[in-house]
């Protein structure tokens, strides 16, 4: 998509920062038909957008990438959206390609060996998976908050994404854990069980743990790794 010219940003931005979730789905789905994803992990969080864009009717593309390594919980709460809704959900598998001669070298734990490791797997399992998922598409919806790090603080609802030339919405950004909760029980949305469990930010089984009390949102995370280089390369700083 072509990037835009800062007034035309700026007039968006403040366009959907007026905007309940679903009228801003129905302005973005107006000015660019056919080009809104939204990516799931099946997070509490993408289980409430799931929920709001099939409320929407608009026929919003749904996709999750499959690292191979997710929790069971996780692939049963996959089944239970399916049952509940009527949607599909496209699943991204890593490049076979990519994927073999790294384990094959490496071993199936190699994450834990170092931070290149990590980031290797991460971008085989999930970064290169999701640039096929975006392409084509003009707006890509998360369920990025806030509060789950200092980075993500400083996000925006509303940002270019000049790696993945993609217009990226953050409808949850500002929202607390007690609101995602009480959405989700109001309108019975199937959740991880894993979340009642002291999991707050749920990725891969091998590289997430529950949080303690007073620990930061991401701290279950590559908890053996330094704070500053907690994030996967799904999310790389805007601009
Ligand atoms: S990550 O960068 O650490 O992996 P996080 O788990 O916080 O991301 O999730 C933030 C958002 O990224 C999710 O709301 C979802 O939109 C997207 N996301 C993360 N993991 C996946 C996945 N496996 N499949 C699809 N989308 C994902
Ligand atoms: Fe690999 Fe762990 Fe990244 Fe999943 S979170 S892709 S298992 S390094």
């Amino acid at each position: 998509m072509e990037a835009f010219s800062k007034s035309r940003f700026d007039q968006l931005y403040n366009q959907v920062n007026t905007l309940s979730i679903q009228d801003a789905l129905q302005l973005l789905w107006q000015l660019y038909p056919g080009k809104l994803t939204l990516s799931t992990s099946f997070s509490i969080e993408d289980q409430l957008l799931t929920h709001e864009v099939v409320k929407s009717g608009l026929p919003v593309a749904l996709f999750t990438l499959d690292t191979g390594r997710l929790f069971p919980e996780t692939y049963a709460v996959w089944s239970s959206t399916l049952q509940r809704y009527d949607i599909s959900i496209k699943a991204y598998y890593p490049s076979q390609q990519l994927l073999e001669p790294f384990v094959e070298k490496n071993g199936p734990n190699a994450f834990y060996a170092s931070v290149e490791n990590r980031k290797t797997c991460c971008h085989i399992r999930k970064v290169e998976p999701l640039k096929r998922a975006l392409a084509g598409k003009a707006v890509w919806i998360t369920g990025l908050r806030s509060e789950h790090s200092s980075v993500r603080n400083d996000l925006s609802l509303l940002e270019w994404d000049e790696g993945n030339q993609i217009l990226k919405y953050h409808p949850l950004l500002h929202w607390s854990t007690a609101q995602i909760k009480a959405a989700i029980d109001q309108q019975a949305i199937p959740y991880n069980p894993l979340h009642d469990k002291g999991y707050i930010s749920i990725g891969c089984a091998p590289c997430t743990r529950p949080v303690r009390p007073g620990e930061d949102f991401r701290a279950g995370r590559w908890w053996w790794e330094d704070n500053s280089k907690k994030e996967c390369g799904l999310h790389e700083k805007q601009h």
